[in-house]
């Protein structure tokens, strides 16, 4: 566990990590044709040995198409195609599932706008080798956002402060979107039941590795904001997260409450 300021918990000194697999780049995309090539193409260069699969939600723009024709080109690439919008979330899972099902060792999550830079893919690597989960952080010291307006900072950093709060959680950026797991690490999420869809499931994903005990680790990111193509962040997502994030929040307290009011009960009468 990260203790929030980048120190080992007690019980995490000394703990020996696997060697670390076979990288597995996983890049969902819903209308990002101007941007798709582009980002396949600085992954592979960046980390030449890593494989790449385009989870593409049937893009109306025809990003699937032009992903597909890179696979063609690069046996290093792969296309999930699925039949339509069913969020960010939808996406990720049917990707892990198919790079946990071809042996993959690591999974890394990416957005396919450029706004997280494949030259700092070693980096986060390289921190995995001693750790289940690195999380690419804006919030931590010498993280940072590129071009976001005002407003889009002060939704991400509430949004992370909000979760960190409610969710009690060690951690600066839960809800970002640039990340490295072991595979071991995501089969010990029960990923089976992870209903959320839109950009909550970074913070469900998040919470459910703090949870397990797992050690994650905040690397700085610096996050460029797209130039193409526009953002999916939309009310509805906002709103889903606000929901659950809140209603994961009361569980834990009930849960908690619970816990302490047990052993009092189990206490024997004098
Ligand atoms: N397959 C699929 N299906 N892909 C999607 C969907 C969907 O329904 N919605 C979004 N995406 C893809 C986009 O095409 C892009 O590659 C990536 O998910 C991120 O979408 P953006 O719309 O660019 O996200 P953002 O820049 O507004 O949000 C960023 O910040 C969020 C909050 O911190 C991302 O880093 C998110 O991952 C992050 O949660
Ligand atoms: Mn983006």
């Amino acid at each position: 566990m990260n203790d929030g300021d980048g120190t080992l918990a007690a019980q995490d000194r000394g703990r020996q990590f696997g060697p670390l697999g076979t990288a597995l780049v996983i890049i969902p995309t819903y209308n990002e044709a101007e941007n798709i090539k582009a980002i396949v193409g600085r992954v592979r260069k960046a980390v030449p040995e890593a494989h790449v699969l385009v989870a593409d939600d049937n893009s109306p723009d025809g990003t699937g198409k032009l992903a597909d024709e890179l696979a063609v080109e690069d046996d290093h690439v792969q296309v999930l195609h699925r039949k339509g919008k069913e969020g960010l979330g939808a996406a990720y899972l049917a990707g892990f599932r198919w790079g946990l099902e071809h042996g993959y060792g690591v999974l890394v999550e990416m957005d396919a706008d450029g706004s997280h830079q494949p030259e700092e893919l070693p980096r986060l690597l390289t921190a995995l080798k001693s750790a289940d989960l690195v999380l690419g952080s804006r919030w931590v010291p010498g993280g940072r956002v590129v071009n976001w307006p005002r407003s889009r900072e002060v939704i991400s950093r509430g949004g992370s402060l909000y979760s960190r709060l409610a969710l009690d959680l060690p951690l600066r950026d839960v809800t970002g979107g640039y990340r490295a797991f072991r595979r071991e690490t995501l089969e010990g999420l029960g990923l089976d039941d992870v209903a959320s869809q839109g950009y909550c499931f970074q913070v469900d994903l998040a919470r459910r590795a703090v949870k397990a005990g797992f050690h994650v680790v905040e690397v700085p990111i610096t996050f460029v904001e797209r130039e193409l193509g526009d953002s999916k962040m939309s009310r509805d997502i906002l709103v889903e997260a606000l929901w659950r994030v809140t209603s994961w929040g009361a569980q834990e307290r009930v849960g908690k409450l619970v816990s302490r009011a047990k052993p009092a009960q189990q206490r024997p009468q004098p």
